[in-house]
């Protein structure tokens, strides 16, 4: 279904000229409490500062950009124009994890131009929401401006170092795939973002950006005490940003909220892209998939041929049976093709996509799959190596289409600031997972795959900025420590990682986690390699941990080791009608409620960190005069992730929207909980 306004957006358009001397210009939120001044310092320097009732959240911090050959956007500017706007439309997600958004806002645009040097011109727009702001320059095109090079973006976020930030470091080599750190601002140096950070009157806010097209990502740089400032990934040739005028930037991105749930409950990011450019898109199919993966992460087979080929036939065939006898939608099949022997973290340039080993047969697995009501779910691992697979994506879509293949996952395995890309010469450049080329690159694949109806879902990829919402195919992704990093190969994810994840990664939009490891001690009991959580904890990701498809990620053997326990996956939905973060703290717990799409059932997901904690829970967001039955799959009373991990329950009982649900959680527990009408009880 194409994107649609429900409603006509009732704009309020006030033009407001001013020939004049700066003064500042407020935008406020619909309901007044979040105010953006927009205003110039002595200098003539633009600045915004932001306020949340009565508190300043941002001090005035300054805007601009430089560049390799021009002058600067930044000292004696003056303004020259303000035009006012605000607007109020609900518009429909075709998939989500809710379905009806509102947008509504008050903006400004402000005019800016040079009053020494060069003439330039630019303007500033700020969009002020309930739930916060977005800033982004807009270049008009002009004649000293043309072809622009840009050095450095000084857009700068003020905020107190003695906030709690919980952040994980920028520009490392590992990409996004880092532990949280919970410290002082003060001890940020670079940080990809989203950065939450908690003021201390409790204030939440979140920094990150919108709509990063065309443009490189930034990190957050600590500049002096208290400001940080956008710092944009280079390209290969150390410019940052290479463009024409006219351009606009992302969005920069400032939510706040009086509680940590709230922000979890913002719509900013979205609402800060532009809207459905695919059209018609009922062949983006949310769903569940099991898949060739676990297996190669535990180094029980390998990605490689040879007698521990994972991805064989006969292997294939046995998980689509699995899928089929439980419902589940897809088979991912990863080391299906050539070019995984040797050191594959290397070797990008030798992947075919279209090639496969000699013991897989493609053709046969899809049609087998199709034919139990199952699609084989694609699988590109590119190690980095963009130019290779640019050469034969639209080949290896064209292949994937022909076999009914409606999903691929990418990967883009390789240090952060190694992606490969070969110009017209031969020569290689290295180029950042967050900069301007890649940036580029993902938008393309998601093209190239939208004109035959596939669906991405990107490993190693661009963070998250809600282009969800303009090409509704990227339909997932990873970009932080997935579940993966508790297989063996590598220091564990600590407990309280997947409660941070909500507060900080998610606020960007949907992960491909891959939940739901059964068997959580494979390495041994004794083993320090393990998934650091309880059973019930592992059946709670698929509520908590938003995605529109959903991996079984665990061996099927191990899951029929606890039928009971797995018949919550069988149920659960990966599509929503709406969604409400009920309660929790950045990195401590949190309690997330959905309910189906297009259906009346309701379901719950509350994680704990290495903290054992009470929550109770009124589940007044159900409705009036319904009876329901809840299925609440719980940690027994004397479960933890280390040494009771397997002790759970699982009972029934009545509830309505005047329950309470007092729910104990262990520490690293969960509890995973199905609340239908009574009346259909026995579906
Ligand atoms: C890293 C991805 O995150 C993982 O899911 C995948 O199995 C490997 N790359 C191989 O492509
Ligand atoms: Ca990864």
């Amino acid at each position: 279904m194409p994107e649609t306004d429900n409603k006509k957006p009732a704009w309020a358009i006030a033009l407001l000229l001013l020939a004049c001397a700066s003064h500042a210009v407020e935008v406020r939120s619909p309901d007044g409490k979040t105010v953006v001044d927009v205003d110039l310092d002595t200098e003539g320097r633009p600045t915004y500062s932001l306020r949340f009732g009565e508190e300043v959240v941002i001090e005035p911090a300054k805007l601009g950009m430089r560049f390799l050959e021009h002058a600067a956007l930044e000292r004696g500017m003056r303004e020259v124009a303000v035009e006012r706007r605000s607007a109020d439309s609900t518009w429909e997600l075709p998939w989500g994890e809710r379905r009806r958004v509102r947008d509504n806002y008050n903006e400004a645009l402000v005019s800016f131009e040079s009053t020494v040097g060069p003439a330039r011109r630019f303007d500033v727009r700020v969009r002020v929401y309930d739930d916060g702001a977005g800033l982004r320059y807009e270049i008009p095109e002009q004649p000293y401006l043309s072809n622009v090079a840009i050095v450095d973006e000084l857009t700068e976020f003020r905020i107190p170092v003695d906030a709690t930030a919980f952040w994980i470091p920028g520009r490392g080599w590992n990409r996004y795939e880092y532990p949280y750190r919970t410290t002082p601002a003060e001890d940020i140096h670079l940080a990809h973002t989203p950065v939450t950070v908690r003021l201390a009157s409790g204030t939440h806010v979140s920094l990150h950006e919108a709509a990063l097209v065309d443009y490189a990502g930034y990190t957050l740089d600590h500049r002096r005490p208290g400001v940080f400032q956008t710092n944009l990934a280079p390209r290969s040739d150390g410019v940052r940003v290479r463009l024409k005028t006219p351009f606009v930037t992302p969005w920069r991105t400032i939510q706040v909220s009086d509680d940590a749930a709230g922000l979890v409950n913002s719509n900013l990011i979205l609402n800060l892209n532009e809207p459905n450019m695919l059209g018609d898109v009922d062949w983006v199919e949310p769903g569940k998939y099991v898949g060739i993966w676990w297996a190669m992460h535990l180094g029980k087979s390998t990605w490689g041929s040879g007698d521990s080929h994972g991805a064989t036939t006969d292997n294939a065939k046995r998980y689509i049976d699995f899928a089929a006898e439980h419902g589940f939608d897809g088979v991912l099949v990863e080391g299906w093709n050539t070019g995984w022997d040797g050191d594959w973290y290397y070797n990008g340039s030798i992947f075919s996509f279209t090639e496969a080993y000699d013991d897989f047969d493609l053709k046969a697995v899809a049609d087998y799959a199709r034919s139990k009501g199952v699609r084989l779910v694609g699988h590109h691992e590119t190690s980095g190596h963009i130019s290779n697979y640019e050469a034969q994506m639209a080949d290896a879509f064209d292949l994937y289409e022909s076999l009914g293949v409606r999903q691929v996952k990418t990967g883009y395995v390789s240090d952060g600031g190694q992606l490969q890309r070969v110009d017209e010469n031969g020569v290689t450049h290295y180029e950042w997972h967050d900069g301007q080329v890649a940036v580029n690159h993902f938008e393309r694949v998601l093209k190239e795959a939208a004109k035959r109806r596939i669906s991405i879902n990107t490993h190693e990829p661009v963070k998250a900025t809600g282009l969800r919402r303009t090409y509704p195919n990227w339909i997932s992704r990873e970009g932080a420590r997935g579940q993966e990093y508790n297989a063996g190969w590598s220091d564990p994810n600590p407990p309280e990682h997947n409660v941070m994840l909500v507060y900080t990664r998610m606020l960007g939009g949907p992960m491909d986690f891959t939940p739901g490891i059964f068997d959580l001690m494979h390495h041994g009991a004794d083993s320090p390699y393990r998934v650091q959580s309880t059973l019930m904890h592992q059946l709670a990701l698929y509520v908590v941990l938003y995605s529109p498809i959903q991996m079984a990620a665990d061996l099927p053997e191990n899951y029929l080791r606890f039928p009971d326990a797995f018949r919550f996956i069988v149920d659960v939905p990966t599509d929503w009608e709406q969604s409400i973060a009920l309660a929790g703290e950045v990195g401590d717990y949190v309690v997330i409620a959905r309910q189906e799409r297009g259906g009346e059932d309701w379901y719950l997901g509350a994680i704990s960190d290495e903290q054992r904690r009470s929550v109770a829970i009124p589940l007044d967001f159900l409705d009036e005069d319904v009876d329901y039955v809840a299925t609440i799959y719980r940690d027994g009373d004397d479960a933890d992730w280390q040494d009771a991990p397997y002790d759970y329950l699982i009972a029934e009982r009545p509830v309505d929207r005047d329950t309470t649900l007092e729910l104990e959680l262990a520490a690293g527990g969960g509890a995973a909980i199905r609340i239908r009408p009574a009346a259909k009880e026995q579906d």
